[in-house]
């Protein structure tokens, strides 16, 4: 049996999620011989023994005594300002470490990390689920197959059923950096090509408040891919139909829909057409329950050696280039050019202004 000793550090909203996750994933880990153990940590004082009491699970008063105590690895789920405090903690105590997105509080201190955890040799998994979706697994497995030709464009859509409160729309960093991250994401992911250029329109029929915060509640970003391939963002706050994350994949032989099911959030248009008839996800945590729970399972083998890190800082690192880029775009009325990180990192390109609002804030 091999043991493995996961400290899961912040158990706000997410990092709860993710730990009853682990339990499962720990119960499904024992059939091949794999001991998960889960101890939790917080900043806030108490909070990690509160929710160690309801779940049944130990806690450690601090991340400091958590390390020290001895754990084989770290699974961070702070709020974003404490990803980068935790991922020193966890390069200097030399642990492989699972980070949700994003891995610091913008691209250059994101930047600077990279440049830390890349020196220590060290393992950071970025937590973006998407790509342990089955439905988006299928559709890479499809165009890598060949199955659906070349690419002429894909379409992403990520629609919330109703926007978030006002407060948090004024630090969300814009709603590309917000939502369209995870589309910059998988498209770069499945198509294996870095977008080169993006540009972004923004528009405001919905709450004045989010005007009135700078952001925009519907946005539409047209990407071009490194090869000329384009790609479409379109991310709204007022999807009244449910909550939409879909992608359609169109190719010269063949096309597919990552998103296409009963539970689509939306109705055919067509005469006796029924589906879907499946009641729509109503947030991101349903949508990808699975993704999830199997990203939980891809850091467990990450840290016994059995697979590739299935995405680094720098992958993740990219994605947040193209969101800024997309709000520098919507902020000048432009299209912008996007630097890699190896090009920021060697000097040979300049990283992207950063912009958080729109001009009417
Ligand atoms: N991948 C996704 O789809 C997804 C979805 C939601 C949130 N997130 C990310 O998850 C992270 C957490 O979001 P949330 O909504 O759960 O936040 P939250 O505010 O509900 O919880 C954060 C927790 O972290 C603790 N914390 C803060 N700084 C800490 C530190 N330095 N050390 C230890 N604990 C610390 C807080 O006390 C709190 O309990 C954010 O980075 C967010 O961007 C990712």
């Amino acid at each position: 049996m091999k043991n493995i000793k996961i400290g899961m550090v912040g158990v706000g909203r997410i990092g709860r999620m993710h730990v009853t996750n682990m339990q499962a994933v720990a119960e499904v880990l024992k059939e091949r011989d794999v001991n998960v153990e889960i101890i939790l940590a917080d900043a806030m004082p108490g909070f990690a023994e509160q929710v160690g009491a309801d779940m049944g699970l130990k806690a450690a008063e601090s991340v400091d005594k958590l390390i020290a105590d001895g754990v084989d690895a770290l699974f961070i789920a702070t709020s974003t300002a404490g990803h980068v405090d935790v991922l020193r903690k966890g390069i200097a105590a030399q642990l492989p470490m699972f980070c949700e997105k994003p891995i610091a509080s913008d691209v250059p201190e994101s930047l600077e990390i990279i440049q830390e955890i890349e020196a220590a040799g060290a393992t950071v998994q970025v937590g973006h689920q998407r790509r342990f979706d089955a439905g988006y697994k299928e559709a890479k497995r499809r165009l890598d197959a060949g199955e659906l030709g070349w690419l002429h464009s894909l379409k992403a859509v990520s629609g919330d059923a109703f926007p978030p409160p006002a407060s948090y729309l004024a630090t969300s960093g814009g709603l590309f950096r917000d939502v369209s991250l995870h589309d910059f994401d998988i498209i770069r992911w499945l198509t294996g090509q870095d977008i080169v250029e993006v540009y972004a329109r923004g528009s405001n029929n919905g709450d004045p408040e989010i005007g009135a915060v700078g952001d925009v509640d519907t946005g539409a970003a047209v990407l071009t891919l490194a090869d000329g391939t384009l790609a479409t963002a379109i991310a709204t706050r007022y999807n009244g139909a449910g909550h939409d994350i879909r992608l359609d994949v169109m190719g010269s032989k063949d096309s597919t829909i990552v998103g296409l099911d009963e539970k689509s959030a939306f109705s055919s248009a067509e005469q006796g057409i029924d589906f879907p008839t499946g009641e729509p996800h109503p947030t991101f945590a349903e949508r990808f329950a699975d993704a999830y729970k199997n990203e939980c399972i891809a850091f467990v083998e990450l840290i016994l050696g059995e697979r590739e890190n299935p995405c680094t800082p720098a992958d993740a690192v990219a994605a947040a280039i193209v969101a800024d880029a997309a709000q520098l775009s919507l902020f000048t009325g432009e299209p912008v050019k996007i630097p890699t990180v190896r090009e920021i990192l060697d000097g040979s390109a300049q990283p992207v202004e950063v912009r958080a609002l729109v001009p009417s804030a």
